[in-house]
């Protein structure tokens, strides 16, 4: 619901737990409040109109103190705000300064569309947006500030469309897309990490001065996720307040947070500036990417959850995010490149009588591949290896009852391809300037659009040729040289933003073209893991490191924004690829059921008795699935001997609880772990036991010694209805 009072200069935005209060003053729209609902009788005192800055009108002659202190809602520089800025724009005299006065409101049922971008739909659900309109005379630009409620929901999506409609073309420098202010205390959390370490969480108090994280990779980064919460000290799981802003794109970003000399701390998110520019002709727009902000009044779960479940509802559109995946196996860490036909049907054989579903066929199948140092862009059979050729190849693997899925990388050319003999000109580098290699390959420029036509013919025709239903969409290299001889030299910083809208235009092809297949996006491991790429894929490859412990932890972390089911999770071989560590079989199957859940190993290595325990994995795979996917997610312990999460029916009858034993330490109290998300007065059983949903939250579930590191128990809990 919007509420606005003109004369007063007030407007809240209320969800159904939460209120924001956007005011007038003087011409200017500041952010007065975000957070627990408040009513609207409340709502002028929340402007605090006793300790605002003096206006120009009251204070005449002192405008930079005002500018330099008034929590604009999209700040602007150049009048006296030193704070972080969301907008910049240059003007025919290169001045960057802008002044972006309030000129007028609407509300809207329909929610604007940000053309070429992924952004949360509306399907099912009410919706309004207000739009605040700002605007600059003298470079005549009017910046739209676009907040959508959802009615489902607490999240608000932020976006902003900047117009010119001046006479002259201007140069946007650095165009946010979203901006809050909070006061008191604050913690940051931000997902941090590298390949094979993917967003583990780091937790720092705000203090003076600007934090800041983001990507100028090409990608959203291994580096840094496109996520940042604020918490109070005190904050916790289950308890004390938090914030929320997730950014619906998958290239370079920003997010900072700032606190200044009245102690308040801005947030912002939005396209990095560092390597963004774009000339904005007289008459256009442009659309600056969606911001998910959120709020919790009772913790950090609850703020996840909040997530998770505008994710699946508002931004995942496949078909499969409700449905259970088949179960698959992956090449890569069975063979690599090592493989041929005889080798994968054999396979395919083993696959069969595991009991799994689709069999995909990873890295090395094209051109001459048999390391990664060629054939990137030639996406046709390896003859050495495939003779028969990919339709051939995708017969025999349905003739054995199985599907078929595929690993592309679409984004990349090796120097040692046909694509590069025949279009050296494709591939992203600087005339006269030695190109930087990565995995012995280079970026294509997606910029282009024949670049963008020909990836589509080649991947549409082995989609189409071989029936696949899956496709692994992976991205193995960071952006180096980033320059497209397609633009004029002042124009270069378009370089980065025009490369991900090339990614989306082709995965949306692919996808009204193969309505039916299943995307899995993938960047070195999880190296794109965000709400952009959730928009084309329900489900994103999270990390390389498959080792149980460490995947455990990198996917608590995910889960602070993204939900479980969208984490590609396979079962690996042990020692571990990358860690060398040995946990379980059972355990490493208890980590992937929270994801995807898959196998990713040399299935004709395996002894019977392993074979037995894939069909029994697959076999609570199948149980639980209905948890899994359309389940409440809660976090329920990590430390260094424990990690533990628990999925809970939406009617709260039933409940899957997962602990690892991260590292055996002897001799401590019976491990009682409080489960969350049940009916208090409810009676729930395990092995013949009753317990309360009270006791079980509130003295928690016992759980047996477990004997060894890298170990796990799956608990499944069920309501008992009362005779
Ligand atoms: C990186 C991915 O994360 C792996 O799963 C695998 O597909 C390799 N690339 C193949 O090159």
């Amino acid at each position: 619901m919007i509420k606005i009072d003109e004369k007063k200069g007030i407007f809240i935005l209320y969800t159904k737990h939460t209120a924001m209060i956007l005011q007038n003053l003087a011409g200017f729209i500041g952010m007065a409040y975000y957070g627990e609902k408040i009513k609207i009788a409340e709502s002028e005192y929340f402007c605090r109109t006793d300790v605002r800055p003096y206006t120009p009108e009251e204070l005449p002659g002192e405008e930079v103190s005002f500018h330099s202190i008034y929590p604009h809602v999209y700040p602007f520089y150049g009048c006296g705000n030193y704070r972080e800025t969301a907008f910049r724009a240059e003007q025919e005299n290169g001045s960057d300064t802008c002044c972006l006065k309030y000129i007028g409101c609407s509300i809207m049922k329909e929610k604007p569309k940000l053309p070429g971008l992924p952004q949360s739909f509306t399907k099912n659900c009410n919706t309004e947006t207000l739009i605040l309109y700002l605007h600059d005379e003298t470079a005549g630009v009017l910046a739209e500030i676009m907040y959508t409620l959802f009615q489902d929901s607490e999240v608000i999506a932020q976006s902003v469309r900047i117009q010119n409609q001046g006479e002259n073309p201007v140069m946007l420098k650095k165009v946010l897309s979203s901006c809050l202010y909070l006061e008191g205390d604050l913690e940051l959390i931000t997902l941090n990490g590298t390949w094979a370490r993917e967003r583990y969480v780091q937790r720092e108090r705000i203090n003076y001065g600007v934090k800041q994280i983001g990507s100028i990779n090409g990608a959203s980064s291994h580096t840094h996720n496109p996520f940042i919460a604020a918490v109070r000290p005190e904050t916790t799981e289950t308890q004390g307040e938090a914030w929320g802003m997730a950014f619906v794109y998958s290239g370079n970003f920003t997010a900072s947070a700032e606190k200044d000399f009245q102690d308040r701390t801005q947030l912002m998110m939005g396209l990095h500036p560092e390597t963004f520019s774009w000339e904005l002709e007289p008459g256009k727009s442009f659309y600056a990417p969606e911001v998910l902000l959120n709020y919790s009044a009772r913790g950090l779960g609850r703020l996840s959850r909040g997530y998770h479940d505008f994710i699946m509802n508002h931004i995942i559109r496949s078909k499969w995010k409700n449905r259970e995946r088949p179960v698959l196996v992956n090449s890569w860490e069975a063979f690599y490149f090592d493989f041929d036909a005889e080798k994968l049907l054999h396979f395919a054989d083993t696959a069969l009588a595991c009991g799994l579903d689709m069999l995909v066929l990873d890295d090395g199948w094209f051109g001459h591949r048999e390391d990664d140092t060629s054939s990137l862009g030639d996406w046709f059979a390896n003859e050495e290896k495939i003779p028969e050729g990919m339709e051939w190849l995708g017969e025999e693997i349905q003739k054995r009852n199985l599907k078929f899925g595929i690993w592309f990388e679409p984004e990349m050319i090796s120097p040692d391809s046909e694509l590069f003999r025949k279009h050296p000109e494709w591939a992203v580098q600087i005339p006269g300037r030695a190109g930087t290699l990565s995995r012995n390959q280079y970026v294509l420029d997606l910029t282009r659009q024949e670049v963008r036509t020909y990836l589509f013919r080649c991947m549409a025709d082995v989609i189409h040729e071989a029936d696949i239903s899956y496709v692994k969409w992976d991205m193995n290299r960071q952006i180096t040289e980033a320059y497209t001889p397609t633009l004029p030299a002042h124009r270069q910083k378009e370089f980065f933003h025009r490369y991900i809208l090339g990614v989306y235009e082709i995965q949306e092809q692919l996808l009204k073209t193969f309505p039916d297949l299943l995307l899995e996006n993938c960047a070195g491991g999880g190296g794109r893991f965000d709400c952009g790429m959730l928009y084309y894929s329900p489900q994103i490859w999270c990390s390389d490191n498959t080792d149980a412990c460490d995947r455990a932890e990198i996917q608590m972390g995910t889960s602070l924004c993204y939900p479980p089911s969208c984490m590609g999770a396979h079962i690996s071989a042990c020692p571990n690829h990358i860690t060398g560590r040995n946990t379980d079989f059972m355990t490493r199957a208890h980590v992937a059921l929270a994801g995807t859940f898959g196998y990713e190993l040399n299935l004709m290595r395996l002894t019977d008795t392993q074979v037995r325990q894939i069909q029994e994995q697959t076999a609570i795979y199948h149980a639980y699935s209905h948890l899994t996917r359309g389940g409440r997610f809660y976090r329920l312990m990590q430390n260094e001997n424990y990690i533990a999460w628990q999925f809970v029916s939406p009617e709260q009858t039933e409940t899957l609880v997962t602990v690892i034993q991260i590292r055996n330490s002897p001799n401590q109290a019976r491990l009682h772990l409080k489960l969350q998300g049940l009916i208090p007065e409810s009676c729930y059983a395990l092995d013949g036991k009753l317990y309360t949903g009270g006791q079980l939250m509130r003295i928690g579930l016992p759980v047996e010694p477990l004997w060894g590191d890298g170990v796990s128990r799956l608990l499944h809990l069920t309501i008992e209805i009362a005779e």
